[in-house]
């Protein structure tokens, strides 16, 4: 449509070539098909159905199977399916409870046990993976109703409140003595090529930094394993054999 400003203009040059859009016009032309391009992508959008997602895969239960697991010196043969955490093994299938599920992710510590003489997170790790070794949990640290020197250490230096972590903790002190006695060294070691001069308390609380205590019984805890280590004690458990002659390797996950 034109307007009276562009009537004005033709009529007073008849001769003139064909008139050209006024500069208003073709502002108002613009805009009109800028919007028409941003409203379309909407439009599209409203008159498509979503697409359905794909169907979930569902993969068959693979069936249990026998696995023996030797823990505290006595066989448990148990029916459980491959994705068994060690954890979970011990605690809802041989009935042996010690061993505590904090964070069931490898975070807390509550968890550890001894395999073949190596501390691991029990619930990082399958059962399956562990026919044939040597798994030590908290009952099996205890002797003929003896406590080992361990445990009475937590008692003497008043190492737990809750006790939640207190298993946890014990097999990792546990092993932590047998691996400072086989020369193994740890981050905080001055020299790595030699073998640690002393188990200072800087080294028992980074050989002790996987076992979180959220009572903050950690002063204590490092007393108590100090004592024993200073006093040269030996732990009295059942497992100790099996402890003392496993690996030199600092806590493992696997
Ligand atoms: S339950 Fe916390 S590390 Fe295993
Ligand atoms: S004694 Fe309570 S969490 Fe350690």
């Amino acid at each position: 449509m034109s307007t009276k400003n562009d009537r004005q203009d033709s009529a007073d040059e008849p001769d003139a070539a064909p008139p050209q859009p006024s500069r208003r016009r073709f502002l108002q032309s613009a805009a009109a098909a800028a919007a028409a391009v941003g409203a379309a992508p909407h439009l599209r959008a409203q008159t498509q159905t979503p697409a359905a997602p794909p169907p979930a895969e569902v993969h068959a239960p693979v069936p249990a199977r026998p696995v023996t697991l030797t823990v505290n010196g006595r066989a448990y043969t148990l029916q459980l399916e491959p994705r068994v955490t060690l954890l979970d093994a011990l605690r809802e299938y041989a009935g042996l409870m010690g061993t505590k599920k904090g964070c069931d992710r490898g975070q807390c510590g509550a968890c550890t046990v001894i395999a073949d003489g190596r501390r691991i997170n029990s619930c990082l790790t399958l059962a399956v993976m562990h026919e044939g070794e040597a798994i030590t949990t908290v009952e099996g640290l205890a002797s003929n109703g003896a406590l080992s020197s361990l445990q009475q250490a937590f008692i003497e230096h008043d190492a737990f409140q809750c006790g939640y972590c207190t298993p946890g903790q014990l097999c990792s002190a546990t092993a932590l003595l047998n691996e400072f006695r086989n020369g193994t060294a740890s981050t905080v070691t001055a020299d790595v090529r030699r073998r640690p001069a002393q188990l200072s308390d800087d080294e028992i609380r980074e050989r002790m930094s996987g076992n979180i205590c959220r009572c903050g019984a950690y002063a204590n805890i490092v007393a108590a394993v100090r004592a024993v280590h200073e006093g040269g004690g030996q732990n009295s458990a059942s497992g100790s054999s099996a402890i003392s002659n496993g690996s030199s390797n600092n806590r493992v996950n696997a």
